[in-house]
């Protein structure tokens, strides 16, 4: 079969006929990680590693390259004319571009896990597009506030060994290595399923003491292996950065888990709801895991601020229904 690019495949699910303008932001979207994968290649030599000086809206120290993906994805927010207003992890509020009359809305991470980019670890950007709320001519920050449900195309660029950029518009998930050759997307991953019998869990264990009863257990339980009650071997992996947790995930299974504790309890949780759980959430399940927060589905909370923090447990559907059965018991340990 010849090689199939990603504008290939996206006309193959008929996505140039039924809505060429999401087409054409989608393909935006593409092009900017290709710019940003550029820039974190460049690693030490353009002097682009350091920390900016500044806190960004979450309290995190933005890095250079923070501030440089954000930019980039502005940009293509701003030349594309199907863009109505993006929201982004580096901005306070929402973008809205008052004279356009684009369809969708972008919610992005410009630079996941950043804290790895000076040790030459895996990043990524995660990207979530929204429909613009019908008939509504005024966009405002509260139109960005939908359920992952709303969701038309999620997926993450994992600037990683190589380059790639796995996307779901709700036919299922698929994956696209950047041949730098040709500087295109190549389908290299079609049809990512999450394997069901895992042996696999992410999560900060440093954080151990502070986690609730559930979670206690789960680990306990995994942490036991072959002599506890799952009666095998697990193993433990943690990379600290989203994208690479859940590229994992969706090659060789598993679970990533970052819970509620005792300590992200006022704030919700740890990891940002728009533009890290609902995309990668829907990845998930669009590649047959679930999406939980340990109570409920992921998707289905109705967000009520822009950088809404929320707990979150991905993973094969086994393990997340285990987990949540955890969660529904009056005593977790028992
Ligand atoms: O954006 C949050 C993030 O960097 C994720 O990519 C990653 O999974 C997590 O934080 C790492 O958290 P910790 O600092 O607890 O290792």
């Amino acid at each position: 079969m010849p090689p199939i690019t990603l504008l290939r495949f996206l006309e193959m699910q008929k996505l140039l006929s039924d809505s060429p303008q999401l087409l054409s932001v989608i393909m935006g979207i593409a092009q900017s990680c290709k710019s940003i994968a550029r820039e974190v290649g460049h690693g030490a030599l353009l002097g682009n590693m350091g920390d900016v000086g500044n806190e960004n809206v979450q309290g995190e120290q933005q890095k250079t390259l923070d501030v440089m993906s954000n930019e980039i994805f502005i940009k293509l927010a701003e030349d594309n004319p199907n863009l109505a207003g993006i929201a982004s992890e580096e901005m306070e509020h929402a973008l809205v571009f008052s004279g356009k009359a684009g369809d969708y809305l972008l919610v992005f991470d410009p630079l996941d896990g950043s804290s790895n980019v000076n040790l030459n670890l895996s990043v990524g950007s995660i990207f979530s597009i929204l429909p613009r709320p019908a008939g509504d001519s005024v966009l405002v920050e509260q139109d960005f506030l939908q359920a992952g449900t709303q969701q038309l195309c999620a997926g993450y660029a994992l600037y990683g060994t190589s380059t790639m950029l796995v996307l779901t518009t709700g036919q299922g998930v698929d994956g696209f290595t950047l041949d730098t050759a040709s500087g295109e997307f190549m389908l290299t991953h079609p049809g990512m399923r999450i394997v069901s019998d895992t042996q696999e869990f992410a999560i900060n264990m440093s954080n151990q003491r502070f986690w609730q009863p559930p979670v206690q257990r789960y680990i306990d339980e995994c942490v036991a292996g072959a002599d506890g009650p799952r009666g095998k071997d697990f193993n433990m992996r943690w990379v600290a950065s989203m994208v690479a947790e859940v590229h994992r995930l969706l090659v060789r299974g598993g679970v990533f888990l970052y819970p509620l504790d005792s300590r992200t309890k006022g704030k919700g949780g740890r990891l940002r709801l728009l533009y890290e759980a609902n995309p990668m959430g829907w990845l998930l399940e669009q590649a047959g895991g679930l999406a939980a927060t340990g109570h409920r589905r992921l998707l289905e909370i109705e967000p009520i601020a822009l950088h809404q923090r929320v707990p979150v447990m991905l993973g094969a559907k086994e393990e997340i229904e285990l987990l949540l059965s955890y969660h529904s018991l009056k005593d977790p340990t028992a």
